[in-house]
């Protein structure tokens, strides 16, 4: 049996909507909290035992039905030479501020050096496969090459990573060149996923939607589509989600992604109509803090909008909020999981 999750990208008929949410684990758990309190966070993504404990931890609680890996969009940035750290924010200390900075940076993702993904992955398959009758899904992941150029060209001196955009048209030539160089690495670093195991796969255009259309179609789109067109070599669906994408919608299905992960501002309704791929989303996380009736009551609204759609899974529009109430988090799962269609 397949986990739900695949069903719904494979357009299979099913009796309600697989239910996960980006970034389910962290620190609105105190399951987490308590990891954390002993553990530095490149520590905790770095330990199988601990990565996988934690990407469990959602599933356990909730009865979500997928793990995401416990990682981040910045850990092959280390693989290319890139020193990292969390504060809790990405901090990058060598970034590029210009064409020579580049001479450092490395295009092979080092296996050995990312050995613990492979095995925090492994594990979750093995876990979440052992259920004959409800298998859950393993969700890999990677930042779209764009939104890593953001953190890996700015140190926070501009505010919404503006200064990525200047930089990339006032330096053309270094800004491919480091896209090129983030793109093959990502898609090693997405193969390696899949090979450890990762039915799914998932790319994050955090800082994407910053970008005008025509901007867009430049700097963000050609990379993507080089990433999906070697993942759907492998048969593993791929979803792009691009935060603040309403203005971008149009161009986003020559991605070539099998799903597109809506933020809040778009209207699910109006999207449906107009395409017939997979969509996730798009609760507003914000909306989390509102009372559990409310809660219930906009989530079942979610469901009845999308019930007549077999390629739709619900998520939230953007990734939950440290301090969500986790009473509420369960309201908007429960509802999935007893929703019929
Ligand atoms: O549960 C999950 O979704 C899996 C783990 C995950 C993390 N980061 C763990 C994390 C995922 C999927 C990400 C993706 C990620 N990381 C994105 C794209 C998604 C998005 O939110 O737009 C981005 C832009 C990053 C970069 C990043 N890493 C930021 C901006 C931060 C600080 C965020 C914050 O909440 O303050 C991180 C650190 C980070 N990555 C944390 C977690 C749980 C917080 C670390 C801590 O506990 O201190």
């Amino acid at each position: 049996m397949k986990p739900l999750l695949l069903q719904a990208l494979y357009n299979e008929q099913i009796p309600r909507p697989p239910v996960w949410m980006m970034r389910q684990a962290g620190r609105y758990l105190h399951e987490y909290q308590a990891i954390k309190a002993k553990y530095g966070f490149l520590q905790m993504c770095k330990t199988p035992d601990l990565a996988f404990e934690i990407s469990m931890q959602p599933v356990r609680i909730f009865d979500v039905d997928a793990a995401i890996v416990f990682a981040d969009i910045l850990l092959p940035a280390e693989t290319m030479g890139f020193n990292i750290s969390f504060k809790p924010g990405p901090f990058v200390e060598n970034t590029i501020k210009d064409i020579n900075d580049l001479n450092f940076l490395s295009t092979k993702v080092h296996n050995f050096s990312l050995k613990y993904l492979a095995e925090t992955i492994s594990m979750l398959k093995t876990e979440l496969t052992k259920s004959a009758t409800n298998p859950k899904a393993v969700i890999g992941f990677a930042g779209a090459p764009y939104t890593l150029a953001c953190y890996l060209i700015e140190q926070g001196k501009w505010k919404h990573f503006h200064g990525t955009q200047v930089f990339a048209n006032q330096q053309q030539s270094a800004f491919e060149k480091l896209m090129d160089v983030i793109t093959a690495v990502t898609i090693d670093y997405l193969l390696l996923q899949i090979e450890a195991g990762a039915d799914v796969v998932q790319l994050f255009d955090t800082w994407g939607g910053n970008l005008t259309l025509e901007d867009y179609r430049k700097l963000s789109l050609p990379y993507l589509q080089r990433i999906i067109t070697e993942i759907k070599k492998k048969n593993c669906p791929i979803i792009l989600y691009v935060n603040n994408s309403s203005h971008l919608n149009e161009i986003l299905n020559d991605s070539g992604a099998d799903c597109l992960s809506i933020d809040s501002r778009c209207n699910l309704e109006e999207l449906m109509k107009n395409s017939e791929i997979a969509l996730q989303g798009n609760f507003d996380p914000t909306h989390l803090f509102l009372s559990k009736e409310q809660v219930i009551a906009e989530t079942t609204k979610m469901l009845t909008q999308t019930k007549n759609k077999n390629n739709y899974i619900a998520n939230l529009g953007h990734g939950i909020l440290v301090n969500t109430p986790r009473e509420n988090v369960k309201a908007f799962v429960d509802t999935v999981l007893n929703f019929k269609r």
